[in-house]
């Protein structure tokens, strides 16, 4: 980066920036990535100033077919930005001017750079928010894939983390592709929202020139043009809604992480990750860490403390643009970049998964975890309730007495606890029976499983 180039705006200033403001104030080494979306929201603005005759068709022609070689130049890699140049905006513009002459000097007509980066932001993020979109629909379908194909495989629920009820593994998984599809709704909710046209707003008041807004919104693609000018370069809540839908991202796969760190311990073993996602120890040569999911649970970190930081950004700014909001940049691209990476990851990693069922069967046979269902067949013998839940806690402790589950203990055993007890009490008491029974909308039961895959796989392909 270079810092020689004059200042855009030197007319009004008699001395130079100082070298420490002029470092201090850039945002070039930031904003840089934005160069794509500007050029074409400076096109977009070129056209408009043509065809309401501010500038004429060769004018227009002009500064395009410069702000193309520009973009090209950028691309191959030619282009030599400047930090006294300070940001994307003025970069560009000026090396407008050099290439095509003093016709470039008319593109910032009508315009300022507070209209100019509140558009070029949701362009950006709307890209963003659409590749973050296609990433996670992937990740929902391989979630849907590995339900499938384990679809009545029993495991242990857990509540508090201790054995609690069997549910199947595909039951488990989607759990997970719902947390997902609700994260997908929330970021077209805010793509929504965010689509809206700032460009016409100008510095803050608007402008003199008769600009029409509408043509300009349809060229970029924008819903509509902003309907207040001082809120359209001002506000940042689209950013703040995609970074909160970001940080809700990065929960869910923090929580899943959680899991598959625990499933792959040696002491569940409910899952193998691939080798190709994990990593090993440099002192420890038989430890194979479950370092992917590690590393997203941390991230989730950052992704949340990036919302706080726009959150802060924003909360004491007075109407309407201030320098505060070149601060949005760096959180906003950060949490953009970490859920999209690690979206991408879980796409990978999760196809690879190794699933151990004879482990999640082992689980779930331990831990009474079919006390509720021999509760639930008590209450069918006309036991209210609360007796049945007594009962089948004295019966728990007798089997923890005698070192074995509920479905070992013979016959007579059970029915010193209650009379109502017959020989069908062991069709409750195994875990395919238990998960069986829970056959309603909702439920683990494998074929409410297969129904919800089903109807999920429908809803996906439908939008
Ligand atoms: N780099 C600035 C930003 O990101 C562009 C807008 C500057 N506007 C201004 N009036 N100084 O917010």
């Amino acid at each position: 980066m270079t810092g020689k180039q004059e200042k855009p705006w030197k007319g009004r200033f008699t001395a130079a920036t100082d070298q420490l403001v002029e470092e201090y104030t850039e945002s070039v080494s930031f904003d840089q990535r934005l160069y794509d979306v500007d050029i074409q929201g400076s096109k977009a603005h070129a056209r408009m100033l043509a065809r309401v005759g501010v500038l004429t068709a060769s004018e227009s022609d002009a500064i395009i077919t410069g702000l193309d070689q520009i973009h090209d130049d950028i691309l191959r890699g030619d282009f030599s930005w400047s930090r006294t140049l300070e940001d994307v905006h003025m970069n560009i513009e000026a090396r407008l001017t050099e290439s095509i002459g003093d016709v470039g000097k008319k593109l910032h007509t009508g315009r300022s750079r507070n209209d100019q980066v509140a558009t070029d932001i949701r362009l950006y993020l709307r890209q963003g928010v659409d590749r973050l979109s296609a990433e996670l629909k992937t990740l929902i379908l391989s979630l849907l894939d590995l339900a499938e194909a384990e679809y009545d495989t029993i495991m242990p629920g857990f509540t508090h983390l201790q054995v609690a009820q069997p549910v199947t593994f595909g039951h488990h998984m989607m759990a997970w592709v719902e947390m997902l599809r609700r994260d997908l709704g929330r970021l077209s909710d805010c793509r929504d929202r965010m689509n809206i046209m700032p460009l016409g707003a100008a510095a803050l008041a608007g402008t003199t020139f008769p600009v029409d807004r509408n043509y300009t919104a349809e060229l970029l693609g924008f819903d509509a043009p902003a309907a207040n000018s001082l809120d359209a370069v001002s506000d940042r809540d689209f950013a703040m809604e995609f970074m909160s839908s970001a940080a809700i991202i990065m929960i869910h796969l923090s929580r899943m992480s959680e899991e598959l760190i625990i499933w792959s311990s040696a002491q569940f073993s409910f899952i193998d990750i691939s080798d190709t996602y994990c990593t090993g120890s440099s002192i420890m040569p038989q430890k194979k860490n479950p370092d992917v999911a590690e590393l997203t649970r941390g991230k989730s970190g950052r992704v949340i403390g990036n919302l706080m930081a726009l959150f802060m950004i924003m909360k004491g700014q007075p109407l309407a643009y201030n320098r505060d909001n070149q601060e949005d940049k760096e959180p906003l691209f950060d949490s953009l970049d970490t859920a999209t990476a690690a979206v991408r990851v879980f796409a990978g990693m999760i196809p690879q998964l190794t699933v151990n069922s004879g482990a999640m069967y082992r689980a779930a046979s331990s831990g009474f975890s079919t006390a509720t269902d021999l509760a639930d067949y008590l209450v069918r013998k006309d036991i209210p309730f609360r007796d049945a839940h007594e009962i089948v806690g004295k019966a728990v402790q007798a089997a923890e007495q005698a070192g074995c589950d509920l479905s070992d203990m013979p016959l007579q055993s059970l029915q010193q606890f209650s009379g109502e007890i017959d020989g069908d009490v062991y069709n409750v008491l195994t875990l395919e029976g238990s998960v069986r029974a829970r056959d309603h909308l909702g439920g683990t039961a494998p074929d409410q499983v297969l129904a919800a895959i089903r109807k999920v796989r429908k809803q996906m392909a439908s939008n």
